[in-house]
Formats: C-alpha cells, sequence, structure tokens
C-alpha cells in the first residue's frame, strides 16, 4: 500500500518537482494548490512525466473548513511537505499584511489538523533568508549561524513559522518536523515538461535572464558591482531545483521510517559553493552559447552580500547531496525557455 503525502504548492516551482520525484519514490500524492502563484495544467505535465496524475484541490490552506475537507476526502495522509506561501521578497515589502496572514495561517491550519488525523510528519519549506547577510567569519554558513533580524516581512515569516513548528513540537503535539532552508532554487525538470514560471516580469535572476536570451526582456540589469566579492556582484548557492526536490524525499523518508533524531531537525539544502552574478552569467553563455545582453545597475534594496551553505550536515545525517552541476542546471532552465517559446506561451 503506497504512503499518501499532502503537498500544499505542489502547482509550484518546486512543489511540481517535488511530486514528481515522490511518485519516483512510491508514495501517493495528494496535491493542495489555491493557483494564486500556479497554473492548474502543471498536474498534466506532473503525470505526463511520471506517468501517474496526483490527485488536485484548488483550495487555499487559510481555509480551515475547505483544507480540512482534504484531509477527509484523502485519509491516511502519512506526511505533509508545506510549500504554500507567497515568496517575492519585494512584493512582502509591499504588502506586509498578505504575506503575514498567507504564510502564517496556512501553516497553523495544516498545524491544527495533523494530530488530528493522525500525520506523522512535516517537512518546511524554510529558507536562508533566515540567515540574513552572516558574519564572514560564518560563511559558509552552518545551521548553528544566528538568525539575524529579517531583512524582509517575506524573511521574518520563515523565521517565524520556523519557531511555530518548534514551539509546537515543545508543546507536545504528536508530530515530527523537518525544516528545510533552501538557497537559491534554479533551473527546470530535465524534460521540460514542467519548469519555473514566474507571474509577471520575474523577481529572481535566472528567469529573468533566460527571459533576456530569448529576447522577451530587452536587458538584464546587475545589481551592484561594488560588493565587497571577487569581482564585486553578489554571491549566492545556486541549486538545481530536481537535486532541491530530492533532498525532500530524503527528509520524508527520514521522517516516516522513524529515523529521525530529534522531533525537529534542521537542513540546509544547497550546493555548499558560492558563485557570483558574475560568473553565472558567465557560465550561462558558456553552456547555451548564448551572448546576454545586460547592464550593471545600481544595487537592490534588501541584497545580501553574499551567502552559501555549508551542508555537511545534509550530507552526513539526511544522507543527500546535491549532484548536478551549475551548466546542468542553466541549461535546464534554458531549455525550458525555449520550450516555453515553441509552445507560444513566452
Ligand atoms: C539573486 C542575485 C540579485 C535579479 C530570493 C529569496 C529566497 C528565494 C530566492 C524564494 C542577487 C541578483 C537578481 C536581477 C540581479 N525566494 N539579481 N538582477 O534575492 O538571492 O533570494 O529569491 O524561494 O528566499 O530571498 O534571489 O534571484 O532575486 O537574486 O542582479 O534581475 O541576483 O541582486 O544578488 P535572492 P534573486
Amino acid at each position: 500500500m503506497k504512503q499518501r503525502i499532502l503537498v500544499t504548492g505542489g502547482t509550484g516551482f518546486i512543489g511540481s518537482h517535488t511530486t514528481v520525484e515522490l511518485q519516483a519514490a512510491g508514495y501517493d500524492v495528494v496535491i493542495v494548490d489555491n493557483l494564486s502563484n500556479s497554473k492548474a495544467d502543471v498536474v498534466d505535465g506532473i503525470e505526463q512525466i511520471s506517468g501517474i496524475r496526483p490527485a488536485f484541490e484548488n483550495v487555499d490552506c487559510c481555509n480551515l473548513e475547505a483544507l480540512e475537507a482534504v484531509f477527509q476526502k484523502y485519509p491516511g495522509i502519512k506526511g505533509i511537505i508545506h510549500f504554500a506561501a507567497s515568496k517575492a521578497v519585494g512584493e512582502s515589502v509591499e504588502k506586509p499584511l498578505m504575506y503575514y496572514e498567507n504564510n502564517i495561517v496556512s501553516l497553523i491550519n495544516i498545524l491544527k489538523l495533523m494530530p488530528k488525523y493522525d500525520v506523522k510528519g512535516i517537512i518546511f519549506s524554510s529558507s536562508c533568508t533566515v540567515y540574513g547577510q552572516p558574519d564572514p567569519e560564518n560563511l559558509p554558513v552552518t545551521e548553528e549561524a544566528p538568525i539575524k533580524v529579517a531583512e524582509s516581512p517575506y524573511g521574518n515569516t520563515k523565521q517565524i513559522n520556523e519557531e511555530i513548528v518548534q514551539d509546537f513540537v515543545k508543546s507536545g503535539a504528536p508530530i515530527s518536523a523537518i525544516l528545510l532552508r533552501y538557497f537559491n532554487p534554479i533551473g527546470s525538470h530535465p524534460s521540460s515538461i514542467i519548469g519555473e514560471m514566474p507571474n509577471g516580469v520575474p523577481a529572481n535572476l535566472i528567469p529573468y535572464i533566460t527571459q533576456t536570451a530569448i529576447g522577451v526582456r530587452e536587458q538584464l540589469s546587475v545589481f551592484g558591482d561594488d560588493y565587497d566579492t571577487p569581482d564585486g556582484t553578489c554571491i549566492r548557492d545556486f541549486i538545481y531545483v530536481v537535486d532541491l526536490a530530492m533532498a525532500h524525499v530524503a527528509a520524508m523518508a527520514r521522517i516516516l521510517d522513524g529515523k529521525n533524531s530529534d522531533p525537529v531537525e534542521i537542513f540546509n539544502v544547497g550546493t555548499g559553493t558560492g558563485v557570483s552574478v558574475m560568473e553565472l552569467i558567465n557560465t550561462f553563455e558558456k553552456c547555451t552559447g548564448v551572448k546576454l545582453n545586460y547592464k550593471i545597475a545600481p544595487r537592490r534594496a534588501g541584497d545580501i552580500e553574499k551567502v552559501w551553505g555549508n551542508v555537511d550536515k545534509a550530507n552526513k545525517v539526511l544522507g543527500w547531496k546535491a549532484v548536478h552541476t551549475l551548466e546542468e542546471a542553466l541549461s535546464s532552465a534554458w531549455n525550458w525557455q525555449k520550450k516555453l517559446r515553441e509552445r507560444g506561451i513566452m
């Protein structure tokens, strides 16, 4: 009998790639998504890749009654991966109440229902944003690094939600949790059937690069080249989204197999390598053969100068490691962009 997993935000960028890998690992996946930042046809794409159509319910996790109906319709949910959240740093500064309400109420509703429906574990989608700008001596950043004052309401919701999970478990809730702190997820599924599909003008670097390369955008602005880094541009830990999806499969198995040593565990999920914006642009040009039109522009408010992860704990304890190269991730993003053009979407 397959173990049933609920994936909230499962038609989103990371959620859809994780659903594919959960199905490949033999789980029965139920997707809940309110389609506020994704499209229902992603379910078709998941089925096309895996051959298995996941159940899909168009439900907002902030609606407790509608969410509970999903637990009743699909009995025996053993684990939950909670992606559903708003995630644009800049937008969160403009609409803080929407971010606090959406990102926090959705998690609280999930946690309220878990004991009632005997759900064993939750994997929570957190972010390296909680570290803020690590002190230079703390790079690469480990899970023990101090949590800094959040740079945005988005980042603050990640910090608050981590605390909510920990406090709920400490109160004696009969659940286990793994908090995964992502670095920068990039790329698209190697099949180019699903991929990153931001609404409107992309805030993130990779979709802006591929849209510039294909001509949807005129020119990429590199936000600052006067940082205290080797080439002056910001440094990040860019992780291929399929590697990130596999980290969720490893984390879910760890909980369902009862291998977690503490009721709440925290793991950095990155490559462990820092790459600058200019290095990434050069790598993109080299692996795609496309010359990118870009200019150096002023710094973007709120940007962290340099952050990349120490991923030893995930490697050793979770038994997970990123296995794809930056070139493979960027090539997959470019192939996805070309596919969108072929399909007349962008
Ligand atoms: C990366 C670098 C920019 C766009 C955020 C969130 C994180 C996660 C990913 C959700 C920065 C530079 C970008 C552009 C540029 N969010 N850049 N020109 O800000 O590191 O992380 O998104 O999952 O939690 O904090 O990602 O891709 O926006 O920026 O020069 O047009 O690229 O300045 O240095 P970021 P990003």
